[in-house]
């Protein structure tokens, strides 16, 4: 008897070691209490900001999706900073929620309030943009786009579109915030494909930082110091469409006396392309709220997710934009 109390006192106590060791985890999985009732859940979500149309669909997106299943959103606005975006992260840290999501700002420079979040036993789940840390325990998974792709797509269009010229084409490039995911890989994919045709010339590169007036007044001054721009890559549809701004102004045609390729393909994007001013884009989709409502419960429930989740995308040319607008959600 006493041999068999001494058994069952033993396995007892393994099976506690074994709970406490998935409870102080990196959080891929709901926590050492079980599951929550979904009505009682609280995530946090730091938003980059609102600097483009895609960011506003992004956030009412996430806000509508978390709204329908029921799960209690603080939401806050970064205002593209990362100091306040950190500042947000802190605050949910200390309210207790019971998982974080954010969309960094720029890559670099999270480690310490990750660290937190872990040491406080948060799961924190990346949306739309990564992080550039070594440590991939920090967060339990990346939701959102490959940005090297959409990056990739855009320059397959210019390389198909000039594939027959001699000269020289004069590109320029619009770039997104500088050191935000989207910015890094939407240039590096561009110039990888761009590169197998030796006339294609990115002659000036500036940040127009994700919005339609820095699109717009960049684009007016390359139009002063670049003589002859053949094309533009914006990195995003807002300044895009800020150039289109910029290049009526100086007297010139967008889409012809300039092509305009973009990233996002929101609404007012979409419009400009099915009306000849943008000539193609690739797709970005801000459509993330369902996904980040499914990983949420899965974690809840104990389950585990992938740690990388790529969101589907297209592209559209004139014609398809045209077919598409009836029905695009944003
Ligand atoms: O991170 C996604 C990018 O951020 C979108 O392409 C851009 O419009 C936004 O501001």
């Amino acid at each position: 008897m006493k041999k068999l109390l001494s058994i069952v006192a033993a396995g007892a106590l393994l099976l506690g070691l074994a709970g406490c060791a998935s409870s102080g985890d990196s959080g891929d999985s709901a926590g050492g209490d079980g599951p929550k009732a979904v009505g009682d859940l609280v995530v946090g979500f730091a938003q980059v900001g609102a600097e483009s149309g895609w960011r506003t669909a992004n956030t009412k997106d996430i806000q509508d999706s978390f709204e329908e299943a029921g799960i209690e959103l603080k939401f806050s606005d970064a205002q593209q900073k990362q100091e306040n975006q950190i500042k947000a992260i802190r605050s949910y840290i200390q309210q207790g929620v019971d998982y974080i999501a954010f969309s960094p700002v720029v890559e670099t420079g999270w480690d310490a309030v990750l660290n937190e979040a872990k040491a406080a036993g948060i799961p924190v789940i990346l949306t739309d943009r990564a992080v550039d840390s070594k440590d991939t325990s920090l967060y339990v998974s990346f939701l959102g786009s490959d940005f090297i792709e959409e990056g990739k797509k855009a320059g397959q269009w210019v390389l198909d579109q000039y594939k027959d010229s001699t000269e020289p084409v004069n590109i320029v490039q619009l770039e997104g915030t500088t050191g935000a995911a989207p910015a890094i890989d939407r240039a590096e994919g561009f110039a990888e494909v761009i590169a197998d045709n030796e006339n294609l010339k990115v002659v000036a590169s500036q940040t127009g930082d994700f919005t339609r007036a820095g699109g717009k007044q960049v684009m007016e001054a390359m139009l002063k110091s670049q003589p002859d721009i053949d094309l533009v890559y914006a990195h995003n549809d807002d300044m895009g469409l800020g150039a289109i701004e910029a290049i009526e102004a100086a007297g010139l045609v967008p889409g012809k006396d300039i092509k305009i390729v973009t990233v996002d393909a929101v609404h007012d994007g979409m419009q400009a392309l099915a009306d000849g001013k943008i000539n193609f884009i690739v797709e970005c989709s801000p459509l993330l709220g369902a996904q980040l409502v499914d990983i949420i419960k899965t974690l809840n429930d104990g389950g585990t997710v992938e740690p990388r989740i790529i969101t589907e995308e297209t592209t559209f040319t004139q014609e398809q934009a045209i077919e598409a607008l009836p029905d695009r959600k944003y």
